[in-house]
């Protein structure tokens, strides 16, 4: 018999990091990253936050073991998650309704969610945004879930289709799961307004469905409060839902894989019972979370100086952004009077969809050296004084190309 790993064939490089392993190969000295979803500054840079280095070296002084953290994490990081993506006024958490478990990431939520839904709800269907992130649809496939998608991009006004989206989600059955980006929509930066958060609320409760909120940019929309106001309609009404949030891009801790699953259920009691199911996930996983991005997370929030800092660093970051967006549409009206490209200054976080065929991302990948998530998402964060002028020269030849 052949013998067992031989007959494995290799598998499709990932759409998103895939692109990372084939953009570090280019030789080329111009060569521009706009795929995968990580803050650059002005000089290209991925820096460390100033406050982590703070909490960093405050840690080296004072952590006295290395030994495992409890399964679902320290109470005191599940708390400072709450307080983040729930306010620290928040309702459903002064009742005892949530509950959290620190995770290796958002991706590490959205499975261990996953994992928690195919446990005791083999039969549920998740429905993803088209489009969704390219990740979500194999998280869910991995943990064993059917999926179908809802609209929710159109590509004529590239904005949103909410009555199509709505319609949708006011047909999905009581017993399957939504999956809901709270702000900075990945892959197209268009999100939902307040009054539009509402109505997804009231279809949530009229059918039953449960809503898993993919919460992965808070602080790049608007604000952190901001931000997190966004769901807030929907946690007002909804008795139960699940979050998946992340301090990947908010704290920069990507390679640190630090967040978090937390429970919302209709009574304290429910979501005591549910975390400890989320428990049996994480202990037939990974066993129990790594420690070192959660306790810069708890280091930072525990110190108001440090958070003060940590914010002046994301308001930072969040405005550069909003420049470079402001930037890019200037760039090629100049260049491209003809198509408009104001849609990059309405749409909101690290994305945007640019409208580029796979044809021209093709093209522009092999022939400017410039690496686009195929669809055509842009990292708008990718986009520097130094790469601006190029990136725009090239776009509009691409467009020319048709
Ligand atoms: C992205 O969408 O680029 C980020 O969320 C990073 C990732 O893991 O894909």
């Amino acid at each position: 018999m052949e013998p067992m790993l031989s007959q494995i064939d290799a598998a499709p490089p990932d759409p998103i990091l895939g692109l990372t392993e084939a953009f570090r190969q280019d030789p080329a000295p111009d060569k521009i990253n706009l795929g995968v979803g990580v803050y650059v500054d002005d000089q290209g840079r991925t820096p460390v936050l100033a406050s982590v280095k703070e909490a960093e070296a405050r840690m080296l002084e004072s952590e006295t073991t290395k030994s495992y953290l409890p399964i679902s994490g320290q109470p005191a990081y599940g708390k400072a998650v709450q307080d983040l993506i729930l306010g620290p006024d928040s309702a459903v958490a002064a009742a005892g309704r949530a509950a959290t478990a620190h995770t290796p990431g958002g991706t590490g939520a959205l499975r261990v969610g996953g994992d928690l839904l195919r446990a005791f709800f083999p039969g549920a269907t998740v429905w993803v945004s088209t489009p969704t992130w390219a990740n979500h649809p194999g998280v869910f496939a991995a943990a064993g879930l059917a999926r179908r998608s809802y609209p929710y991009y159109d590509p004529a006004t590239r904005g949103l289709d909410f009555p199509a989206m709505l319609a949708a989600l006011r047909d999905v059955p009581a017993g399957d799961v939504v999956l809901l980006h709270a702000c900075c929509h990945n892959p197209t930066g268009v999100d939902l307004a307040a009054d539009q958060w509402a109505e997804v609320a009231a279809a949530a409760v009229d059918r039953g469905w449960l809503p898993f909120i993919d919460f992965a940019y808070q602080g790049f929309g608007d604000s952190v409060e901001a931000d997190r106001a966004c769901i807030q309609p929907l946690l007002d009404a909804v008795p139960e839902a699940l979050i998946a949030s992340s301090f990947s891009k908010n704290f920069g801790l990507y390679r640190e894989r630090t967040g978090a699953l937390t429970v919302i259920g209709g009574d304290a009691e429910a979501a005591r019972r549910t975390l400890s199911q989320v428990k049996r996930v994480v202990r037939t996983n990974y066993s129990n979370p790594p420690a070192h991005g959660g306790l810069i997370v708890e280091t930072i929030l525990a110190d108001a100086d440090l958070t003060a800092q940590w914010r002046k660093e994301l308001e930072g970051m969040q405005a550069r952004i909003a420049g470079v967006r402001a930037q890019f549409v200037e760039a090629m009206a100049r260049r491209a009077p003809e198509a408009d490209f104001e849609f990059i200054r309405r749409q909101r976080g690290m994305f945007s969809f640019s409208g580029l065929s796979d044809a021209q991302v093709d093209w522009l990948r092999e022939e400017r050296h410039i690496y686009i998530v195929k669809g055509g998402r842009i990292n708008v964060a990718g986009i520097t004084s130094d790469n601006l002028d190029a990136l725009a020269d090239a776009v509009a030849e691409a467009l020319q190309r048709g």
